[in-house]
């Protein structure tokens, strides 16, 4: 789309919400935020967009990896269109989700580098994945190969499946904390035989917040004829992503992640020659429209929640007002002050999560000496108001996901209240 009338279509979807808004409202109706304009390092820019939250005062939440809160113009539009379906529920007043639908399908795609054509409107990265597992033809002899820190939608999915119709699954394990984008790609590489169908990773662990080189590793696929399914649960929101560059066959991600849409809402891309390839899972009313639509035939599967589906949109408009890349590279910027940050406060840290931009994002997974994980993540919570993610097994630690609702200030207390539980 080009500038005006990107503009001209950012302000109109964000215009309807942003003059309701209950803070100080920086995006008011008709307004966007000129490119260039208090990016990068003013940190009295990103103070602005913490204001566009509702967020509880002192609290400092740093748990972006598993759900995210929405800025009010996203509340808002979800709010108004709840309040309309409820004041008149009838076929006539909700027509018109029909049209807004395909405007949210249209922002979406623009979004992520892709045709609306191939966007599937879900409910989660969970139902995009399992929509995958299940709508391909695949029997005995068959291979998929797996990364073994896939999330268990993208990993114990596959093995129920095979059960059932006999192909083989295997994973691949990467070093830990890995700095060497050739070695992680040549760990899939060396992994793939002539009779693997499909290779299947996550863009990022929610594990150890380890990234894969996902352009690298789908091209060699490709190349080989094999499906790649990207599970974009932690990168869509995050990274400044174009999917036909990728490569990819499939991604899925939630837009109640870091995208900060609505909740239960997603997306499921469909590369179009791969389309032909996946059999839907759910085939409902509206079948015979759906079928001839592209990756329409994958979300057909009766009502839904339309405010939410809809208000996707407004999310969508969000992300390209602050731009994608300022959003990338905050999100970046705040993994990489808290590395430092900690580094200093705490002897004997130990990052689960590789330094390099190609090998992470915004999950940041860590070991502090001596302490239960699962312990201090609730005393932070309880005296400092940190909210994080304690994990144990492979990569025990303390998870960090912090978005552009956070700010320096944040980071520093974060780091001190972690400090404070050595
Ligand atoms: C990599 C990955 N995939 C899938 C999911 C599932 O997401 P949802 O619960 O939104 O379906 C998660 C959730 O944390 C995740 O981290």
């Amino acid at each position: 789309m080009p500038g005006p009338d990107r503009r001209r279509f950012l302000s109109q979807l964000l215009g309807g919400a942003a003059v309701t808004l209950a803070t100080p409202a920086w995006l008011r109706a008709g307004e966007t935020i000129p490119a260039g304009k208090g990016r990068g390092e003013d940190e009295a820019y990103w103070h602005r967009v913490k204001e566009q939250f509702s967020l509880a005062p002192g609290l400092i939440l740093m748990n972006a990896a598993n759900l995210c809160p929405s800025p009010y113009p996203v509340q808002e539009t979800v709010f108004r269109h709840t309040r309309d379906v409820n004041r008149d529920a009838s076929f006539q007043n909700r027509g018109k989700f029909g049209a807004l639908k395909e405007e949210a399908r249209r922002a979406l795609a623009e979004y992520v580098g892709a045709s609306p054509s191939e966007i599937a409107i879900t409910r989660n990265t969970s139902e995009g994945n399992n929509s995958v597992v299940n709508g391909l033809d695949l029997g005995a002899g068959d291979e998929v190969v797996l990364w073994d820190q896939n999330h268990p939608t993208n990993n114990v999915s596959w093995d129920v499946r095979a059960r059932r119709w006999g192909f083989t699954v295997r994973r691949v394990s990467t070093p830990d904390s890995c700095e060497d984008a050739g070695q992680m790609v040549d760990s899939f590489v060396a992994a793939l035989t002539n009779r693997t169908r499909v290779l299947a990773f996550s863009h990022v662990s929610n594990a150890s917040g380890a990234g894969i080189p996902a352009m690298e590793v789908c091209r060699v696929a490709r190349e080989r004829g094999i499906l790649t399914l990207v599970d974009g649960a932690q990168t869509f929101g995050a990274l400044d992503l174009d999917l036909h560059d990728m490569g990819c066959d499939f991604f899925t991600g939630s837009s109640h992640k870091w995208f900060m849409g609505p909740k239960e809402a997603g997306l499921m891309y469909v590369r179009e020659e791969s389309q032909e390839r996946l059999w839907p899972t759910h085939v409902g009313v509206g079948w015979e429209g759906a079928e001839a639509n592209g990756a329409q035939k994958f979300e057909n599967m009766g009502q839904r929640d339309d405010a939410a589906v809809v208000s996707m949109a407004t999310a969508a408009a969000f992300h390209e007002a602050i731009g994608p890349v300022a959003v990338e590279e905050r999100v970046r910027g705040l993994v990489l002050a808290i590395r430092e940050r900690l580094t200093d406060a705490v002897s004997g840290v130990r990052f689960h999560t590789p330094l390099a931009p190609e090998l992470s994002a915004g999950v940041l997974v860590f070991a502090l000496p001596g302490v239960s994980h699962g312990e201090v993540f609730q005393e932070v919570y309880e005296t400092h108001h940190l909210a994080c993610t304690g994990r144990g097994g492979a990569f025990d630690g303390i998870r960090l996901s912090p978005h552009i609702y956070n700010t320096l200030d944040e980071v520093e207390r974060a780091v001190e209240a972690l400090a404070a539980h050595v």
